[in-house]
């Protein structure tokens, strides 16, 4: 089974290959992304899986993507992602993938985009490909978290829980006066903490607006075969990462429960996600 889009190269999807890094870029001091030098199939809001010899191997998000180059931004957590943000310039990685269904990108009519965090890695490939009219909101915790600070041609409006950077408060309140002062918004785009999706998600469908949401699960595989990301009746890294509003009124462990490492069921708020410690 190969993920071959758009007649680009494909990776396989069980073999990893195993690639060089090409450049680094360090932002502060949690966020580094590595460049790859490879013609890679992909569709904003897919991802691949990221193996470093000896260690582990994780999902990351395809964050930058042009021709022959691609990119991982990764946030320093615990031990995998705190050794990935070392590698540098000649290091090699194993890559499988691009994973994942991607977002349905709209090709006429007004589209928001609301990124909560490092949410904003799995969208910004996507705000490059959408009009510069789109309207783009971008929340953190506060200033030292906004992701990619002069990376778009698109306007963003930045919102910070502490006020450090753009307006105090959360996205949800500039995406309610985004709706309201706009004649018609015809998709609404997000990817942030599951419980500020599922907020984002409440304001689309009391305003009738079509949502594309990113989640995340724990995964091994990537590709449906282990079960470890399932949430509720979807296999996340199958039948997702993004899924559109019908799916997420049907998802009963969306915003709810996720299950563990050890495969465990538990109430989300113990699942300890990428996009918002
Ligand atoms: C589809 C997807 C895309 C992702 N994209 C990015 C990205 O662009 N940038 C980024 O920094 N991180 C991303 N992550 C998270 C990344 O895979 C790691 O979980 C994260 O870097 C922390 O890993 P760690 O081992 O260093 O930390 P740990 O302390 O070992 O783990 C911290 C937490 O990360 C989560 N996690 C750990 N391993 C996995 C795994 N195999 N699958 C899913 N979640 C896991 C768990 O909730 C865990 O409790 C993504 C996750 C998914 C599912
Ligand atoms: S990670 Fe194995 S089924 Fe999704």
């Amino acid at each position: 089974m190969n993920n071959k889009i758009d007649g680009n190269t494909p990776i396989t999807d069980r073999k990893p290959i195993m690639l060089k890094v090409a450049t680094k870029k360090v932002d502060g001091d949690t966020f580094a992304t590595l460049f790859f030098d490879y013609a890679l199939a992909f569709r904003p809001g897919q991802f691949i899986m990221v193996w470093i010899p000896g260690i582990d191997e994780k999902p990351y998000t395809i964050s930058y993507h042009s021709q022959n180059r691609f990119a991982i931004t990764i946030e320093a957590k615990g031990i995998f992602s705190q050794k990935a943000i070392t590698l540098d310039r000649g290091d090699l990685v194993g890559i499988r993938g691009p994973f994942g269904n991607g977002f349905d990108i709209l090709l006429d009519g007004h589209a928001a985009v609301v990124a909560g965090g490092c949410g904003m890695a799995p969208l910004a490939s996507l705000v490059e490909q959408l009009p510069q009219s789109t309207s783009f909101i971008h929340g953190a915790r506060s200033k030292e978290f906004i992701l990619y600070p002069e990376r778009f041609k698109t306007e963003r409006q930045f919102c910070t829980n502490d006020g450090s950077f753009g307006e105090k408060g959360l996205v949800t309140d500039l995406l309610e006066k985004e709706i309201e002062s706009k004649k018609q918004i015809d998709m609404v785009y997000t990817c942030g903490p599951e419980i500020m999706m599922a907020a984002v998600f409440k304001l689309c469908e009391e305003n009738h607006i079509p949502c594309q949401v990113s989640l995340e699960r724990y995964m091994r595989c990537g590709f449906g075969v282990c079960g470890a990301c399932v949430c509720g009746s979807e296999i996340v890294c199958k039948d997702g990462p993004v899924f559109g509003s019908k799916s997420i009124r049907n998802m009963k462990d969306f915003n709810a429960k996720a299950l563990l490492k050890s495969g465990k069921d538990a109430d989300l708020s113990t699942y300890f996600s990428w996009r918002c410690q």
